[in-house]
């Protein structure tokens, strides 16, 4: 990835120079403000507005993240943890923002209107940007590139994307795999389009042959292939998109600081670590 600009980020760093200052809780600072709570909150609502570095989420001291850990390896379960690599991603950022990452996990569809709502502070979910998403939340710069991916029975007579015609396919309802499929100008011609919770649950339906196929997102199709027995992948790739952070509009704040992070994050070469533990070689994201 590219696209930061080293000029970026040090404009960007300076920007957390001064973030880091308002923020870092001198005691001064502090005793200022619990005195203004006492005394009148108006007034402290004001300090607050005035002040740049005023809460950059909605709870303070916290990132809370909306995700839907159904979707290795950039989030799943390990016992009852949320892992993977926008975990990590969600960690290192609310570090660099002196915060700690919250996980909320839910319904991939509902992971945009708890951005817009405030539920939660971001939306970070192996997210592709689209534009009627840009309707409603900004994305940061894009982390990750990824395509979406066909999963088929091992000897399926479905080969290529023109084999899907008259086919039933699976997908994982609010995606861009369901897009894909589901829309007339891209439309794969498919007989019907189920939309399962996740990409695992349209696994269970393809292996006991109620479906022919899945369109899901390429690295969690490889996860889910390697999962199971018996599900191949196709060497095609129907659409070519980039995952970003969703963050409210009017939070643009928090949007600057998270883009700072990730700007860091990829000239110290950490994003890139991250990315390959994932994504890479298993064996060593096990041993880790
Ligand atoms: N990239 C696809 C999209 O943005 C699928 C994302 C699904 N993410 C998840 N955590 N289940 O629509």
């Amino acid at each position: 990835m590219k696209r930061f600009k080293s000029l970026t980020a040090v404009v960007l760093a300076g920007f957390f120079a001064v973030s880091a200052v308002g923020c870092g809780g001198s005691s001064a600072e502090e005793t200022t403000d619990e005195t203004a709570v006492e005394e009148d909150a108006d007034t402290e609502a004001e300090a607050e507005e005035s002040d740049e570095t005023a809460a950059l989420t909605g709870t303070e001291g916290l990132l809370i993240w909306g995700t839907n850990a159904a979707f290795e390896p950039y989030e799943y379960m390990e016992g009852d943890v949320v892992v993977g690599i926008d975990a990590e991603i969600a960690d290192a950022i609310a570090e660099k923002l002196g915060l700690t990452a919250q996980v909320e996990n839910m319904d991939f569809d509902a992971i945009i209107p708890s951005v817009t709502t405030g539920k939660v502070d971001i939306g970070l979910a192996g997210m592709t940007v689209n534009e009627e998403r840009l309707n409603n939340v900004n994305f940061s710069e894009p982390y990750v590139e990824a395509g979406q991916a066909i999963i088929v029975p091992e000897g399926s007579d479905i080969t290529s994307v023109a084999d899907l015609e008259g086919k039933i396919i699976g997908v994982q309802r609010g995606t861009t795999g369901d897009e894909y499929v589901s829309t007339e100008e891209n439309g794969v011609g498919a007989a019907s389009v189920e939309r399962f919770s996740n990409g695992p649950d349209a696994a269970q339906s393809l292996l006991t042959g109620k479906i022919d196929a899945i369109v899901l997102d390429d690295e969690p199709s490889k996860k889910i292939v390697a999962n199971s027995t018996g599900l191949v992948i196709l060497d095609e790739l129907l659409t070519s998109e980039q995952y970003a952070i969703a963050v409210a509009k009017d939070n643009t704040a928090l949007l600057d600081g998270i883009n700072a992070a990730l700007a860091e994050m990829e000239e110290s070469g950490e994003l890139q670590e991250i990315l390959d533990k994932y994504l890479n070689s298993d064996e060593d994201a096990a041993e880790e």
